[in-house]
């Protein structure tokens, strides 16, 4: 039996990476997805000839009239609004004493201030039917520092906050809001990194204590885990799915004695 059958699902970043594997979860569990990304994605046209109902906005997440015009149709179309899961975001930073203002706003203004617009829109329309489950997606960068994070850090230790004073907030509506703190997932938005610096991904798998880089459908477990009634008192919870990234610190010990 399909955990999420009949279950309207907004989610944000669709077109790519994280927000797609999981909206690519939702359907297989049986929702109708509502897609949400400023670039458009080929592989919704399957999405959406595999789940009747669901449909893509190309929209911008920091356009809070856009983001109502979406929930609104949703309504109109399907009725109501069960899971919404916010994965829009951008990478960006650098040290403070050189980072321009310009780059601080947008970061700061798609991964927070977009998070808040998505999770806003979908409140009245929860709080009147008395069920909801928010996720937002913040990131292991949202609890603890990385070197030159700076405006991407700031965001999504927003996000990790603001997650938690919803689920305070409204947690007696029926809505509970929870968030996924991702390791390194091989998305576009790490290849872009990768390119960039060619030491990058054996720095973050020696970091990463199960050896290897996340995978996005690896994220959209949780995602659904979270959306599902399998988590139906888990809220105002940061979930790391991490690989083990935030566990500690190791230094060739067990190497030493022969372990691995
Ligand atoms: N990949 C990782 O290692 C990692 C780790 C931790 C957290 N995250 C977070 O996961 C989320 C998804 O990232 P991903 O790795 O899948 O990257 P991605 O680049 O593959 O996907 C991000 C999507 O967000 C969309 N987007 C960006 N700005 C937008 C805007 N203003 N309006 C609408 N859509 C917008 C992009 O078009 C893209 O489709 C992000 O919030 C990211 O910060 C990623």
């Amino acid at each position: 039996m399909s955990k999420l059958k009949d279950k309207v699902a907004i989610v944000t970043g669709a077109a790519s990476g994280i927000g797609l594997a999981s909206a690519q979860r939702y359907a297989q569990e049986g929702a109708i997805v509502v897609g949400v990304d400023r670039n458009a994605s080929d592989a919704w046209a399957a999405l959406q000839d595999a789940t009747p109902g669901s449909c893509f906005h190309q929209i911008d997440v920091t356009d809070g009239a856009a983001q109502r015009a979406v929930v609104a149709d949703t309504v109109r179309d399907l009725g109501r609004i069960d899971i919404l899961l916010t994965a829009a975001g951008v990478g960006d930073g650098g040290p403070v004493g050189m980072l321009e203002e310009e780059t601080w706003d947008r970061v700061i203004n798609i991964n927070l201030k977009g998070t808040f617009l998505s999770v806003k829109s979908v409140l009245d329309q929860m709080c009147a039917q008395r069920s909801g489950s928010i996720i937002t997606i913040a990131s292991v960068e949202g609890l603890n520092g990385t070197e030159g994070g700076s405006a991407y850090n700031a965001s999504k230790g927003g996000v990790v906050l603001l997650t938690k004073n919803v689920a305070i907030d409204y947690g007696r509506m029926g809505i509970r809001c929870n968030t996924i703190c991702p390791g390194f997932i091989d998305t576009p938005m790490l290849h872009e990194v990768m390119d960039a610096m060619p030491d990058f991904k054996e720095d973050v798998v020696r970091e990463t204590k199960v050896g290897r880089m996340g995978k996005p459908e690896e994220i959209a477990g949780a995602a659904y885990f979270l959306a599902c009634e399998d988590s139906s008192f888990v809220t105002g919870h940061t979930l790391v799915v991490d690989g083990g990234y935030t566990a500690g610190h190791s230094h060739g010990i067990v190497e030493l004695m022969g372990l691995v």
